[in-house]
């Protein structure tokens, strides 16, 4: 008998009406998230809404738990699904959340896309990411000259250029980030990627194992 293929990730992605695939991300992520999926990871995600991604991240690592933030108040009944509340520009309580909930094989940010909060949220937890783990951040083109001010309101370094430094130099440095973690972050990346296509932009911090 033939056995039957698992659903890829744009599959279920479709099943879940999750957006992510028409920004390509989905390629990105069959690459990067293939050798794992039958392992019992950790994922946390920030930016849950009506939890459409929530439900694929359970649906695509079949031994995972997922751990879901956002600003908003959100429950799930599914028993790997966990869902908190929380600012993800608030250090304080992403610290907490860390201890709390991690260490993370996987922390996917695609929360509220500000330059700030993307940099804040990426200095506290890349602490909670495991040895060899992935910090991914969604929706780098959130940046001042795309989608309005509004993303960028202090007009600091935008999250592609930082990456994009990072690759350059080996420094990492953003305003949002205490120095320490600044360190941390040099000291602990093994690799930095940027996907883009058609103007929708993530990247990808990969934890030296
Ligand atoms: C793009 S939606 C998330 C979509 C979801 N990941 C999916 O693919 O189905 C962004 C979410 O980020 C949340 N958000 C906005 N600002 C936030 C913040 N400061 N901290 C945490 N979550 C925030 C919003 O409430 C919203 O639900």
């Amino acid at each position: 008998m033939m056995e039957k293929k698992p659903n890829t990730l744009h599959d279920i992605a479709t099943a879940c009406k999750v957006d992510k695939h028409k920004k390509r991300y989905l390629n990105f992520y069959e690459q990067v998230f293939s050798p794992m999926r039958f392992d019992a990871i950790k994922l946390f995600e920030i930016g849950v809404f009506k939890g459409a991604s929530m439900r694929m991240w359970v649906d695509y690592f079949p031994n995972a738990e997922v751990v879901g933030m956002d600003i908003e108040p959100f429950t799930s009944e599914h028993p790997r699904v966990t869902v908190l509340q929380g600012d993800q520009a608030d250090k304080t309580r992403l610290e907490k959340i860390g201890r709390e909930y991690g260490p993370f094989d996987v922390v996917v940010d695609d929360g509220g896309h500000t330059m700030h909060q993307q940099q804040t949220s990426l200095g506290v937890l890349f602490k909670f990411v495991k040895p060899g783990g992935l910090y991914i951040i969604e929706d780098l083109h959130t940046r001042d000259t795309f989608w309005g001010k509004h993303y960028n309101e202090t007009g600091q370094i935008t999250t592609w250029q930082m990456a994009a430094d990072y690759e350059k130099t080996g420094v990492l440095s953003s305003p949002s980030v205490f120095e320490r973690d600044q360190l941390f972050l040099m000291n602990h990346i093994q690799k930095c990627e940027r996907f883009s296509h058609r103007g929708c932009r993530l990247c990808c911090f990969r934890k030296k194992g």
